[in-house]
């Protein structure tokens, strides 16, 4: 067991860092990677437990991946058709992106895969991809769960005769979910017709940009995509890229510094990718406004140098995260309520229903987080409302969930109040860090580096 021990900081959070490359970019490098034709050079894939599992499901069907000596992951691609069947269930971890894309990827394939995850992706919902799998010919199960009125972990997919094969689907999602849409259009590339989707609002396009890179016959109109293979020759061309910074990771660096006064701080390579972007805005709208640099494409993606300096403006009113702007920041929820818990404003989360099925429910996490710092949250069915103010030094627990402990080492750098019930000498303590891994390992080290106070203890 880890856990931090965070002090309230007195200095001005001060230096650049890039963070790890994009989650969601990296999990479809190597999915795609692995089915391209011949070697994909992949440079700053995230050396994270969740597109780690990955890596390991493609290796299982026979992909051959190694990491050479710049830096760069290779991956042998084997080609639409050159997958083979495991060894046995593929294990996706706590990675929900794993398990629905490889879901909607396997639903195709001739040999039939088990998919497992660990307790907290096992209660998450699969229905949403297992039914309109079904709804063109898919042979996907998950296991019925009363609580959670839902299919759920382990699917079992069976094989898909080359005679039967899948149709073409016209789908409208009710929810904007990127990896519902990710998985359709991964099983459309073995469909003998069309894959056309809608969705409320346009959820991240990684894959529609990353398939359009590499030549497959696809086209993106506003929350619409279609894909048809007709006349396509079944070939993906292999990738040549650097996985930009992760948004999601650099926006806890970047809250950082906009609640330390007087601080300077970097993330660089960031995808600017505009459904990524939200939280930006809303930060901008706090007070905040991240400073640009540009730096061009990266496998057709935009990426910048984002700051955060004296010249962005004081953080000063409240969060306002709903409609559209709620999907454009949805991973990145925590760590606008570390940056809206401390301002003396009320702050409004809403329309952010999704939340409550992610690595944890993060709407009641995030409340429980809140009210140890001290704030009293009213919790809505779709968000949160709370005034900010002062914190208190605390005692909490991640619940197991990487985005909640990174918030909550937030709160604790602006937590100077009367301390509660279980902080360590006036310093907050966080339970349950090791997590953090899946998606942003070296946390700790990055935010000491930046000059924080935080500590990690290694518990027996
Ligand atoms: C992801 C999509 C989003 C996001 C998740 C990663 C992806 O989930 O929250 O962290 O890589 O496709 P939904 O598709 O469930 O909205």
């Amino acid at each position: 067991m880890k856990r931090w021990i965070v002090r309230a900081q007195n200095t001005p959070l001060k230096g650049a860092v890039r963070t790890q490359g994009d989650k969601s970019i990296g999990h479809r490098a190597v999915i795609l990677g692995a089915i391209a034709e011949g070697a994909s050079r992949v440079r700053g894939l995230s050396r994270g437990e969740d597109n780690a599992c990955t890596r390991r499901a493609f290796e299982r069907m026979g992909v051959r991946i190694e990491d050479s000596e710049d830096g760069a992951v290779v991956i042998h691609g084997v080609g639409l058709d050159g997958l083979r069947a495991a060894d046995g269930p593929i294990d996706c971890g706590n990675s929900g992106t794993t398990m629905r894309l490889l879901a909607g990827l396997l639903a195709g394939q001739p040999f039939g895969s088990t998919l497992i995850g660990d307790g907290s992706l096992s209660r998450r919902p699969m229905g949403r991809v297992c039914k309109p799998l079904r709804s063109r010919g898919a042979k996907i199960d998950g296991q019925f769960v009363a609580e959670k009125n839902d299919e759920c972990a382990p699917l079992v997919i069976r094989a898909m005769p080359k005679d039967l094969g899948l149709s073409e689907l016209e789908y409208s999602s009710e929810v904007a979910s990127a990896q519902v849409k990710s998985a359709l259009l991964f099983s459309g590339l073995y469909a003998s017709g069309a894959t056309t989707i809608s969705e409320p609002v346009l959820s991240r396009d990684h894959t529609e940009r990353m398939l359009s890179a590499m030549g497959a016959p696809i086209r993106a109109m506003g929350p619409a995509v279609h894909f048809d293979p007709e006349g396509w020759d079944h070939r993906l061309n292999p990738l040549d890229f650097t996985v930009p910074a992760d948004p999601s990771s650099a926006m806890f660096v970047l809250v950082a510094g906009a609640l330390i006064e007087g601080s300077r701080v970097g993330a660089r390579g960031v995808c600017i990718n505009r459904t990524r972007t939200g939280a930006l805005d809303v930060l901008r709208d706090m007070g905040c406004a991240t400073l640009w640099s540009p730096k061009g494409d990266e496998g057709g993606e935009p990426v910048a140098d984002l700051f955060v300096s004296e010249k962005s403006g004081r953080l000063r009113s409240g969060a306002r995260v709903g409609g559209e702007t709620a999907v454009r920041a949805i991973d990145e929820v925590p760590a606008l309520v570390a940056a809206a818990a401390s301002v003396a404003q009320v702050s409004e989360f809403r329309d952010l229903r999704e939340l409550r099925v992610k690595e944890s429910d993060r709407i009641e996490a995030l409340a429980k987080v809140l009210r140890a710092f001290g704030r009293e949250v009213d919790v809505l069915p779709d968000g949160l409302v709370f005034e900010g103010g002062p914190l208190r030094p605390t005692w909490v627990e991640s619940q197991g969930d990487h985005r909640i402990a990174m918030a909550a080492a937030l709160m604790a750098l602006v937590a100077r109040a009367e301390p509660a019930y279980g902080s360590v000498q006036g310093a907050t303590v966080i339970e349950d860090t090791e997590c953090v891994a899946t998606s942003f390992p070296g946390f700790v080290t990055v935010l000491r580096g930046l000059g924080a106070d935080i500590v990690e203890e290694e518990l027996s």
